[in-house]
């Protein structure tokens, strides 16, 4: 079965590139040039972190010039065949899973899931598990794009709607559906009124007032997102494995707030999608 599926994948993705060659081409090699001394190392490294803020600021903007959004013509049944390879482990809405070992991708900002993959494929922000998923030879620019979109058009629920389920008439296939795209962060431990106060002076201007993030900003929301997953990111930020801003960068920024000013935004955030 993986194999067929691995089969006809690698068919549509091999079509797909020749297509794209060009971008790849022009794009691709120049914003690999800071990687190519991490690409070649192994999985020790990749956690070891070789590269530098540097290594990461170049990318980030390179990256920005590789993709041509504007131009680019949506392919809905390619994202939705990529799709099914991230469902693997993302689940087939984007939802994620295991408590946050695998966060939620639904909704999240275009250009930013562009920009992640890369950072993954060029081995400049730790994720083994993922990376042989998102190789060139796997997914093409182009390809890169179309699931893109497709996993930030996919809108999930923080509660099932109201309806009565004893009536006649009454869909149970569509609730099940309905049921399956039901996401709600459990509360994370911490004091949520001080964490409000500290999130709305020190983080809203960024990831918006209900932790919604920012589409055009390319900022990733935080309320829906998995309380685990959020930890382990500001780990990797105060560690300088990744780097918020790149005109500046917020590893700064974070350390300049207490474990426990953090538990308590992480508590405030888990509450934003009750
Ligand atoms: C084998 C499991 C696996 C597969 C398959 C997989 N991922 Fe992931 N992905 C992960 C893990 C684990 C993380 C979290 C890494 C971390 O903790 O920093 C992740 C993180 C991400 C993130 C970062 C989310 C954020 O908020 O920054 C994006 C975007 C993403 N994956 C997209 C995809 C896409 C698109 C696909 C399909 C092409 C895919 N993933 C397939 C395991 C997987
Ligand atoms: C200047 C704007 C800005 C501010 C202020 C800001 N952030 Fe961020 N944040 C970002 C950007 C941009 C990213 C994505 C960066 C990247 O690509 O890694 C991000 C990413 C994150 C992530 C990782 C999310 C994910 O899906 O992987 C966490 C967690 C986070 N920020 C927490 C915070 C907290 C907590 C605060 C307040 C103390 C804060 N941020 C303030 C811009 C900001």
């Amino acid at each position: 079965m993986m194999t067929l599926l691995h089969i006809i994948y690698f068919i549509l993705t091999s079509l797909a590139l020749i297509t794209t060659l060009s971008i790849e081409a022009t794009g691709a090699t120049e914003a690999t040039g800071t990687a190519n001394t991490t690409k070649q190392t192994d999985k020790q490294s990749i956690e070891e972190n070789k590269y530098t803020p540097q290594d990461l600021i170049k990318a980030a903007h390179k990256i920005k010039k590789m993709f041509d959004l504007e131009n680019h013509d949506y392919d809905k049944y390619t994202g939705d065949e990529i799709n099914q390879v991230c469902a693997g482990c993302h689940d087939e809405f984007g939802m994620g899973g295991k408590d946050g070992k695998y966060p939620r991708i639904a909704g999240l900002p275009v250009e930013y899931i562009i920009k992640e993959i890369v950072l993954f494929r060029e081995r400049l922000r730790p994720n083994i598990a993922m990376v042989e998923h998102v190789e060139e030879r796997q997914l093409s620019n182009n390809e890169v794009m179309d699931i893109a979109i497709f996993l930030n058009k996919i809108k999930l629920n923080n509660r099932l709607s109201k309806i009565d389920e004893t009536a006649p008439g009454f869909d149970a296939y569509a609730r099940l559906q309905e049921a399956k795209a039901v996401i709600q962060i459990g509360r994370a431990p911490g004091d949520a009124e001080k964490g409000k106060k500290l999130y709305n002076r020190e983080c809203k201007s960024c990831h918006g007032r209900q932790g919604e993030g920012d589409q055009k900003k390319a900022i990733p929301m935080l309320a829906g997102q998995y309380t685990n997953y959020l930890w382990r990111q500001l780990d990797m930020y105060l560690n300088g494995k990744r780097l918020n801003d790149e005109d500046d960068p917020e590893e700064e920024f974070l350390k300049s707030f207490s474990k426990k000013q953090l538990q308590d935004m992480l508590a405030y955030i888990s509450i934003l999608d009750d």
